[in-house]
């Protein structure tokens, strides 16, 4: 699809229809109704790490948005070594700031995207002010330290666009609270000083380098997981796809294909229902949009427009491991049909407290240097019941590896 002002912008050298490059789904989050709850579903169930929480009653300029909402903390949590890839914040808040901005069916805190510098965050910010799009927030925000701009789509949902996410190392602490002395409310002047000089600058006004949030594991460290005991038989090695369901398809994706520039990868008509699947990078889809109309036809929550957040686990073995694990322990489960899903085979949906779906899955399909998904009739046919193990495909294990240590 076209940019949708037919200019072309210079991204590094090379003449681009947006002023940035989306390289990846970065994080994404949901705002919930018990948002204690939700923590314990996403960090003690799920298994996400918590990198810091974040009791808006502290940061917000008017905290008395906060009064008579009983639980005022969000988490930031993290698989990897980015400082978040998914967020749980409390819904009650989130209402009350998005003001007459986004509906309150709009359930997904952000859906955030990596660019690959400051200047591309610093230019896009100018041209979606020059296309009029709402933006919440510009600047950089801490926790996390990444550099950012926040365009919202055309039916309210929050969307990010970052640069230079926090890492969290070895000894798995996130940057002392004084780091918050860099964050930025508005667009930053370039070129900025490099994290490095940033450390030394805190170093050198006494800051406790080693006073920031460490997650603590309560779960024993009982499944041999590839080698490596950890509290559950799994690791979350990405996060993503998004799935949304949409009003106006049209709109939609003039924003995220015309406007962000995500490409359009493979289109599915199902029970009469045009749906599109968008990826950045070499994935099969990043993003996918459904019609509203398919919320209830497929008995899902009416109280979001997310169908679903994907899950991507190490391996098919994992997968299965993790679908038991899930089960054992009382996880509540839904069947979406598979059709809905292409280039992605074994899957399986778990619900969190609030009826939002987790897509758990561990092989996504590689598009590669043509833009054409692998035809329909070559994708793996999965059959019931599962087998132990499967025939490799051509991109097995392709796309986005996880660094680091699995625990
Ligand atoms: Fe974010």
């Amino acid at each position: 699809m076209e940019g949708s002002t037919g200019r072309k912008f210079n991204v590094g050298g090379v003449w681009l229809d947006q002023p940035f490059s989306i390289r990846r789904l970065g994080h994404f989050g949901f705002n919930m109704a018990d948002v204690e709850k939700g923590l314990a579903f996403y960090r003690d169930l799920i298994g996400f790490q918590v990198s810091d929480p974040l009791d808006f009653r502290n940061v917000l300029p008017d905290p008395a948005i906060c009064d008579g909402i009983e639980n005022t903390t969000g988490y930031f949590m993290r698989h990897g070594n980015d400082h978040h890839s998914f967020v749980v914040f409390p819904r009650p808040i989130m209402n009350r700031l998005a003001g007459g901005h986004a509906p309150p069916e709009v359930t997904v805190n952000q859906i955030t995207w990596q660019v690959g510098s400051l200047r591309e965050v610093g230019d896009a910010t100018d041209w979606f002010d020059e296309q009029k799009i709402f933006m919440p927030r510009r600047g950089r925000d801490t926790p996390g330290s990444n550099w950012h701009a926040y365009p919202m789509d055309p039916e309210g949902h929050t969307n990010e666009l970052y640069y230079g996410m926090e890492q969290i190392g070895w000894d798995g602490l996130s940057k002392p609270p004084e780091s918050k002395a860099r964050g930025f409310m508005e667009k930053p002047d370039l070129p900025q000083i490099p994290e490095y000089q940033e450390v030394d600058q805190f170093r050198d006004q006494g800051v406790d380098l080693y006073s920031g949030y460490r997650h603590e594991e309560t779960a024993p460290a009982i499944y041999d997981v590839g080698g490596i005991s950890l509290p559950r038989p799994y690791k979350i090695t990405r996060i993503g796809p998004v799935r949304l369901f949409v009003d106006d398809m049209d709109s939609m994706l003039s924003y995220y294909a015309g406007m962000l520039g995500l490409s359009i990868t493979e289109e599915i008509v199902y029970d009469g229902h045009r749906c599109v699947f968008l990826r950045a990078n070499t994935d099969h889809h990043s993003i996918a949009l459904y019609p509203i109309a398919l919320r209830e036809t497929l008995g899902l929550s009416s109280h979001s427009t997310c169908m679903s957040f994907g899950i991507q686990v190490g391996s098919y073995q994992q997968l299965r491991d993790a679908l038991a694990y899930l089960a054992d322990k009382g996880a509540e489960t839904k069947h979406l049909p598979e059709e809905l899903s292409p280039g992605i085979d074994y899957s399986a949906y778990v619900m969190d407290p609030d009826g939002h779906l987790l897509q758990f899955y561990w092989y996504m399909e590689q598009v590669g240097w043509d833009g054409r998904p692998r035809p329909a009739s070559e994708r793996r046919k999965t059959v019931d019941p599962w087998p132990e193990a499967l025939e490799p495909m051509s991109d097995v294990y392709g796309g986005e590896t996880f660094l680091g240590p699995l625990g």
